[in-house]
């Protein structure tokens, strides 16, 4: 074999091991496996259900836009594997966001299992993610317009704008995962201490106390 072949077929090897290490839900066994949500028996995913049937794969809930007469003025309507059970072992899913004008805020968040893809139904956004060398990657985005966050990655999206706005999001997962960043540090049971938080934000415990004020339901 010539050295070059060898360069070739380490170069697929590599490619063909990446295909496994960057995949976001494991591969499927079976043409379907609709979730039992009922299940107690724990497994990755959900355990499959014996009797399916085509409503196992529907779901009409985001047709209409969600409420967005909220605090942030923002809202995320999930179709994953918990609205749509025959997601289940599928490695897809998607959300429908509304968004208030003049600052309707979906606030900074992650999603640990997915990358998403949104497509704007509606008016305009400013979107934006950092990587994990805290470089922001921001723009406006329009109706008809898609813009992408990686998996795992800080991100937000806010309307601007004189009119509501609207995106549909797409996942790589059945079930993204969505950790708010805030709620995550200020609003978690048991709470995180006082001193973490004041020291890692530089900030006194009375901005803790404030914070935690604001965002604890
Ligand atoms: C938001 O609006 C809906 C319908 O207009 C109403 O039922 C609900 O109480 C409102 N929620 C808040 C938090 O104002």
């Amino acid at each position: 074999m010539a050295a070059s072949d060898y360069g070739l077929m380490v170069c697929m090897i590599i490619a063909i091991s990446m295909a496994f290490f960057v995949s976001a839900d494991p591969e499927m066994l079976q043409d379907v496996c609709v979730a039992d949500l009922a299940s107690n028996i724990r497994v990755n995913g959900f355990v499959c259900k014996a009797k399916i049937s085509a409503d196992d794969f529907f779901f009409g809930g985001l047709a209409r836009p969600g409420l967005t007469n909220n605090t942030f003025g923002a809202t995320a309507t999930a179709a994953s594997v918990l609205q749509i059970p025959g997601l289940n072992t599928l490695g897809v899913s998607m959300a429908r966001i509304d968004y208030a004008p003049c600052g309707g805020l979906n606030p900074p968040h992650t999603h640990p299992r997915a990358t998403e893809i949104v497509f704007v139904l509606e008016g305009e956004l400013d979107v934006g993610f950092i990587t994990t060398d805290n470089r922001l990657f921001s723009r406006t985005i329009k109706k008809g317009e898609n813009f992408v966050f990686p998996r795992g990655l800080i991100h937000f999206q806010i309307n601007n704008g004189k009119v509501p706005a609207a995106v549909i999001a797409g996942f790589g997962s059945q079930l993204p995962g969505t950790q708010r960043v805030a709620d995550a540090l200020f609003a978690s049971s048991p709470p995180v201490e006082n001193i973490v938080l004041a020291k890692g934000f530089q900030i006194g415990n009375e901005v803790v106390e404030q914070i935690r004020s604001r965002l604890s339901p």
